[in-house]
């Protein structure tokens, strides 16, 4: 281990400057202490470490102020991804800090396993009070892989406990992403994130998403509209309840708005069609709401935006706007019947799940976001970001500009006529060898995913509005232009 005799001047060049250093030139990087540590130490997640074995280094944030954050050297961003669609109200809120430091004076530590503790128990009453319908019991984790754990686990035993013991498997949407534990991942629809890890959880079934935009390549042949193709894609899931047997499908898990791809939201008719599905197979509707839950759609829980009560919410992220880890599994009254009798439990729990901690820290978050409305922004203004991203398609590499609330995707394609796509190379080019870069030295922290089609991701602090939207379009528009000249 690499041990710090004296502070390293990386950690206390974080203040804002009002001219922007250059970057760190690989000489520099070699001398950074914290860079160096970095290279033998660190691992960094869904990462390729080669760029920091080779000497490159890797962007060090060390500060947060509101939309904006602030790197090693002082360099100053826009925070346009939210960290990871987690910051929803925004970085360095005093408040928050605090509310962390007086339940940690107060009680720092106790599970949930056979005791209670206050704050757990108010946000589990307030989680329920914003959930629609019968969702009344919160079952507490320390992030969103873990929820989706949770409802997984949660749908088989139940199914059990009714007397359906074949009931086990479960439906989920192509390239959507759902977290890494086994189950989880065996839920998630993205087969090169999978490979290394088979046999996985058997029993998940994958069917299309509501990418409309790639309507034709999920196999859809109609004529393309809202209606005709949100009803094609919601009975894709009834077909694929009938081809497995619907006394072996337990549940069905969908995100409101799908993150992974590029933001898919749901054509109109979409979720009410699942639900009649769901309910007439008898099978589970879980949302999972890890991204879309608090303000990334303009409401509390995404699911009341698009109309629709599931069976159960997965949630994580938002809730504490990051400044503590904390996820829930959010569970209608149905569900949780029979766990209210005689000698049954759900013999299942996380040492952190409900963290006392991040239960405060979620509580001051949750007032912040009434206090300041933060979801009537998100109402109010997403037709302002969505247009103002739009602007964007005169750019030959903007195919589609896509998404719902404060979260959008926009797709590069090589034709915007015949949308083809970028291939593997191609996209491995633009995406990696050229647009995080450009656009993080630009100024903009955002996402560019190749997990499925090649786009570029949004999903911004809530708290922003017009001036921050035209900010993104510039800079976005310089640097795509740069890409599109470079093809
Ligand atoms: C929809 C969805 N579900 C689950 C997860 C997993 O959450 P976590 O990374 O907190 O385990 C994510 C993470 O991005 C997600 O987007």
């Amino acid at each position: 281990m690499a041990l710090l005799t004296k502070k390293p001047k990386a950690a206390k060049a974080a203040t804002p400057k009002a001219k922007a250093p250059a970057a760190q030139t690989k000489r520099e990087i070699a001398k950074d202490p914290l860079q160096q540590m970095a290279k033998d130490h660190l691992w960094m997640h869904f990462a390729r470490q080669s760029g920091m074995e080779s000497g490159n280094g890797v962007p060090i944030i060390t500060k947060g102020v509101g939309h904006h954050i602030f790197d090693s050297t002082g360099r100053k961003y826009i925070d346009g991804l939210s960290g990871l669609f987690v910051v929803n109200a925004g970085h360095g809120r005093k408040r928050l800090a605090e509310a962390a430091a007086k339940q940690a004076e107060e009680l720092s530590f106790f599970p949930l396993w056979s005791y209670a503790h206050p704050s757990a128990i108010q946000l589990a009453d307030r989680l329920a009070d914003y959930a629609p319908g019968d969702l009344n019991r919160v079952f507490f984790s320390t992030g969103g892989g873990e929820a989706v754990e949770t409802a997984f686990k949660l749908a088989k035993h139940y199914w059990k406990l009714q007397g359906h013991p074949m009931k086990t498997k479960v439906i989920s949407r192509n390239i959507a992403y759902h977290g890494t534990p086994q189950g989880a991942l065996a839920i998630t629809g993205l087969p090169g994130m999978k490979a290394m890890f088979e046999p996985l959880v058997p029993g998940t079934h994958h069917v299309p998403n509501t990418n409309i935009y790639r309507a034709a390549e999920q196999g859809y042949m109609g004529e393309v509209t809202d209606e005709l193709f949100g009803m094609w894609a919601a009975n894709e899931i009834e077909r694929m309840i009938e081809m497995e047997g619907a006394d072996t499908v337990a549940a069905v898990f969908l995100e409101p708005v799908q993150n992974a791809g590029g933001c898919f939201p749901p054509q109109h008719n979409y979720f009410k069609r699942v639900r009649e599905i769901c309910d007439k197979h008898n099978v589970l509707l879980v949302s999972d709401e890890v991204i879309c839950a608090f303000g990334r759609i303009g409401e509390m829980f995404a699911c009341n935006a698009f109309g629709y009560v599931p069976d159960m919410i997965t949630c994580a992220k938002a809730m504490t706007s990051g400044y503590s880890p904390i996820g829930a599994t959010i569970i209608s009254d149905r569900i949780y019947e029979p766990f209210k009798h005689g000698q049954v439990s759900f013999p299942h729990g996380y040492t952190f799940g409900g963290h006392p901690v991040s239960a405060a820290v979620a509580m001051e978050n949750l007032d912040i976001f009434e206090e300041e409305d933060l979801n009537g922004n998100v109402r109010r203004n997403a037709p302002a970001f969505k247009a103002t991203l739009e602007k964007l398609k005169d750019i030959p590499i903007v195919g589609d500009v896509r998404g719902a609330g404060y979260f959008y995707g926009i797709e590069l394609v090589k034709d915007q006529k015949t949308k083809e796509t970028f291939n593997d190379d191609e996209a491995e080019r633009l995406l990696r060898g050229f647009l995080s870069k450009a656009l993080y030295e630009a100024g903009l922290y955002c996402r560019a995913d190749d997990r499925g089609d090649p786009v570029v991701q949004l999903a911004p602090p809530l708290t922003i509005g017009q001036p921050e939207f035209d900010e993104i379009e510039q800079i976005m528009r310089d640097v795509l232009t740069r890409a599109t000249n470079l093809l």
